[in-house]
């Protein structure tokens, strides 16, 4: 895809005699939210070592910021939760979100040879709450902004798909569905605001590693390992269908409908390499949550509770389990990738 840079980068001029003032963008920062699945059914494998997806994301008011600014050289700084974690040279997500972007529309759309990108986190790391792709979408959509290159958010998403499963979501935001291997996003009708608790936990968990987990499980012989009595079978290999139920719950917007209908068929698979999710679920029920489910490849798990009074409770009585490092409760849906703020120069 070769788009090219549409408008120019100046945002403003005025003529004045025969001189003129260009207002420069020299940085833009872009705001960028955290997922939940609220449906993660997984078919097997495909050739590409993916697998397709049916799957309902649910953006979640837990949000990091990326700034980008023409540099000499490039660079990744990272800070916040887990920043130790995240690499810092071309295998950062956002750093390749900004070479596919830089693919897409030609290198002539930036005047520095370099790029900084700044990343502030709150969203934890290889968490199953697709961190690193929400700073992949947000660095989208401020170079976007930074180079004028004006791309609609659906090419976005077409360069979203380039760089990772959860990078497309991550640009829309909301609740929407996902297909292929999560790349194809369809916005979805969804009505209320829902209040979540998050449990985060010590360990990280590997994506990859997740999945393979899933193929070891479902390829073993029944009762062979997957079974721990009270987990729910690993899924099938079937053709995986969208939960109209689920999606119905969804339009009705009671949370109480919701909640027995979440489903996550890596869930099992995360269980297996970290059993002491297990209790953290447990506890999540036991406290009276409408629904309890890992978040994506985990090790996160999500609550969901009845309004925010509950989520609260919620959040202290996880607490007091000590079932995980940290707790907080956030609200879903919420808003994909956004500009926040422009810094300017004026040049004459
Ligand atoms: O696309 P992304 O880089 O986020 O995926 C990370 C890893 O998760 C992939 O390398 C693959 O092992 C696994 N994955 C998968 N099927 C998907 C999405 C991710 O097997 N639909």
């Amino acid at each position: 895809m070769a788009l090219g840079c549409r408008p120019v980068k100046v945002v403003a001029s005025s003529a004045v005699s025969d001189r003129y003032d260009q207002i420069i963008v020299t940085a833009v920062t872009a705001r960028v939210p955290a997922k939940v699945n609220l449906q993660l059914s997984v078919g097997p494998p495909r050739a590409d070592g993916y697998h397709d997806l049916v799957t309902v994301f649910h953006a979640l008011a837990l949000f990091d910021e990326v700034t980008v600014a023409p540099a000499e050289t490039d660079s990744v700084r990272v800070s916040g939760e887990g920043a130790a974690s995240v690499p810092l040279g071309g295998d950062n997500l956002a750093a390749r979100a900004v070479a596919a972007l830089t693919d897409a529309v030609g290198p002539g759309c930036r005047d520095e040879p370099g790029l900084a990108i700044e990343i502030r986190k709150r969203i934890p790391v290889a968490a199953g709450l697709a961190g690193g792709s929400a700073d992949a979408a947000a660095a989208l959509v401020a170079c976007n902004e930074l180079w004028g290159t004006g791309l609609s958010q659906q090419e976005l998403v077409e360069v979203a798909g380039r760089v990772g499963s959860d990078v497309a979501f991550a640009l829309l935001g909301g609740t929407a569905i996902g297909l292929g291997r999560g790349e194809q996003v369809t916005p979805a009708l969804v009505s209320g605001t829902y209040h979540w608790v998050l449990a985060f936990a010590a360990e990280e968990l590997s994506t990859a590693a997740v999945y393979a987990a899933c193929d070891r499980l479902r390829a073993a012989p029944a009762g062979d390992g997957a079974g721990h009595s009270q987990e729910p079978p690993a899924g099938s290999w079937a053709a995986s269908e969208l939960s109209t139920a689920l999606m119905a719950a969804l339009r009705s917007g009671d949370p109480a409908e919701v909640g027995p209908l979440l489903v996550n068929d890596l869930q099992p698979a995360a269980i297996s390499l970290l059993p002491r999710l297990r209790q953290a679920l447990a506890a999540g029920r036991e406290h009276g949550a409408l629904g309890a489910i890992v978040s994506g490849s985990g090790p996160t798990c999500a609550y969901l509770a009845r309004d925010g009074a509950h989520a609260r409770d919620l959040a202290v009585a996880l607490t007091s389990a000590g079932v995980c490092r940290s707790v907080i409760s956030v609200t879903g849906p919420a808003p994909g990738a956004t500009v926040l703020s422009t810094a300017a120069d004026q040049r004459r």
